[in-house]
């Protein structure tokens, strides 16, 4: 292994230390702690009771969907939700060996991301694609660059003016809500970040909802089928996995690259008639046939 992950990250660490400190475990009852395993972050950074109602708010009467229901706590369509990377192990994501084990530029080119482009960057953490993302659309585009934790956010906003960046703008989401301009944007990019959400389809309708039709979602994951690949079981995902989740939230499949030395690069689009309007559509020609 070449680099030191944060706790929690990489195969073989405890997890529970990435999203709650020692000094503050000490005073929960083992009981509590497992009630709280794999949450602490997401709740620390987005008011849990907020969150509801956000959620309650955005369905008025309607009921959640089945899917959730059938859920056990923690998991998602059989999976394991990871535990969110807590910003104090941030050093991770700008550790001298991810050029290597990444290759963001690389990831990027495939992705052949146009000049004057509007795309988001979600759970950009302190902004480690965003930078090479906000060179890529150049000062005509624009990058909207999301996490819930604010800690991530200062860092990347930090970073930016280091940089000398000004086409990236911060934005603070919620665990139900990525807080994306509706229609706008290009190409949201998740970098290691999928796994992580807690509310998985809230996520990916607000992310539908962000997209222009026929725009495209990346999701950028640790390999669930290579035993190889250094990280924990629920910080990767399996290709299979991933289409199953994503495309019942209105995506189509696109292409995946698999060039990277650990992670997929798999592309859904948004597509560019809704869904039951193609429906309708069909229908209405079918009937024209008869
Ligand atoms: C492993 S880090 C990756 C950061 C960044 N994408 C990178 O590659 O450097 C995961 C990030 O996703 C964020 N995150 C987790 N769940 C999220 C959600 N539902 N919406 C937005 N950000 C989320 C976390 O706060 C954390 O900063």
């Amino acid at each position: 292994m070449r680099s030191a992950a944060p706790a929690g990250h990489r195969a073989g660490d405890d997890a529970k230390e990435s999203v709650m400190p020692r000094a503050r475990m000490g005073f929960v009852s083992l009981a509590l702690l497992l009630a709280l395993y794999g949450r602490s972050v997401a709740q620390e950074a987005s008011d849990p009771a907020k969150a509801k109602s956000e959620a309650k708010a955005k369905s008025g009467t309607k009921k959640a969907p089945r899917r959730t229901q059938r859920d056990a706590p923690g998991t998602y369509m059989g999976r394991r939700i990871a535990d969110v990377m807590s910003y104090q192990g941030a050093e991770w994501l700008i550790r001298a060996s991810r050029e290597e084990e990444e290759q963001p530029e690389a990831m990027l080119d495939a992705l052949k991301i146009a000049p004057g482009s509007t795309v988001a960057d979600v759970g950009a953490g302190v902004g480690y694609t965003s930078l090479r993302m906000a060179r890529r659309v150049g000062p005509e585009g624009l990058v909207l660059a999301t996490d819930i934790q604010p800690q991530m956010l200062q860092m990347l906003a930090g970073n930016a003016r280091t940089a000398g960046v000004e086409n990236i703008r911060p934005i603070r989401s919620t665990i139900t809500d990525p807080k994306l301009p509706e229609g706008e944007v290009d190409l949201i990019l998740m970098v290691d970040v999928y796994h992580e959400c807690t509310h998985p389809e809230a996520t990916l309708q607000g992310l539908r909802k962000a997209l222009k039709p026929g725009g495209r979602l990346v999701l950028v994951e640790f390999r669930g089928e290579d035993p190889e690949v250094p990280i924990k079981p629920e910080h990767k995902m399996t290709f299979a996995q991933v289409r199953r989740e994503i495309e019942p939230q209105g995506f189509t499949f696109k292409e995946k690259f698999d060039f990277l030395p650990w992670q997929h690069i798999i592309v859904f689009e948004k597509p560019a008639t809704p869904p039951a309007e193609a429906t309708k559509r069909a229908a209405a020609k079918a009937k024209a046939v008869e």
